[in-house]
């Protein structure tokens, strides 16, 4: 019998754990392109994505990764045709709707990063609920980024901190990179130490700006809804292969000349 329709079995080991970042941020791009490829209306690449994020979410389980943020719509997507708009929301709704349960049993804990100002009333009330249900988990933190832009998180967390200078609250000369970390709303939640990107663009697309000042970037060629554990796996074997400096020196030994 052929295969297709079928996802393979995958035979990839796990990655080595003692390498393993600790916070994975996927800019999951290519949806459209993966459904045009095959003749398909933009909408059943948006599906087949969410099949794509699922089977990513066990795989960071699986390895025991902390945290793994996913951007799952922009605050630039409202530009989209109003159709495509509704119908990613849609998914999203769904998402949560039919895995939430599931994502529990998984002892995973979700939490939302975007503005959450003017969203519509049909949606707050799921994420919350999300965050509510598991705030107790303990294994993997997904962080969804939904009506998220880094420039928009800067400038609320910048007034934030005016409005408590304004108030007395803070002196001016007090704020510091750190407090304006706790302002974003990844607050409390480590800077990613790998981006992975797919569908081959090479751009942030306002994603974590702040946020990735020293993390590692890796940029598949891969759609999204191709996304899989053993890229995931082979992206984090990559990833214990770089060498991160922090502006310091390197912590790895120096093959000596000729060894
Ligand atoms: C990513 O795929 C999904 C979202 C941005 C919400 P795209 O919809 O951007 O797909 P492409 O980039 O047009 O192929
Ligand atoms: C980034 O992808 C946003 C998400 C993946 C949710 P886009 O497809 O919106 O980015 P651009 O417009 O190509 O830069
Ligand atoms: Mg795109």
């Amino acid at each position: 019998m052929s295969p297709a329709g079928r996802k393979k079995t995958s035979h990839m080991p796990h990655p080595e754990l003692s390498t393993l970042p600790e916070h994975v941020a996927i800019i999951m791009d290519g949806n459209g392109r993966w459904a045009n490829a095959r003749g398909l209306p933009r909408t059943m690449g948006h599906r087949k994505g969410v099949e794509a994020v699922r089977e990513t979410v066990r795989a960071a389980g699986e390895v025991g990764l902390k945290y793994l943020t996913l951007f799952a719509f922009s605050s630039e997507n409202w530009r989209r045709p109003e159709t495509e708009v509704t119908d990613l929301l849609g998914l999203l709704k769904a998402f949560i709707r039919r895995d939430l349960a599931d994502l529990h049993r998984q002892n995973v804990r979700v939490r939302v990063i975007g503005d959450r100002q003017n969203l519509r009333s049909d949606i707050l009330p799921l994420l919350l609920e999300a965050e509510e249900t598991t705030k107790n988990n303990t294994a993997l933190t997904l962080v969804i980024a939904f009506n998220y832009g880094s420039r928009d998180e800067i400038a609320r967390a910048a007034i934030s901190l005016a409005k408590d200078v304004e108030e007395g609250r803070l002196k001016a000369d007090q704020i510091s990179a750190s407090l304006i970390g706790q302002r974003l709303d990844t607050a409390g939640i480590p800077d990613p130490d790998l981006i992975i990107r797919t569908s081959g663009e090479e751009r942030l697309s306002n994603f974590l700006l702040w946020q990735a000042a020293y993390s590692e970037f890796m940029f598949v060629p891969d759609y999204w809804p191709d996304f899989s554990r053993d890229l995931f796996f082979s992206a984090l074997k990559k990833y214990a292969e770089r060498d991160r400096r922090f502006g310091g020196l390197s912590a790895k030994p120096i093959a000596a000349v000729g060894s």
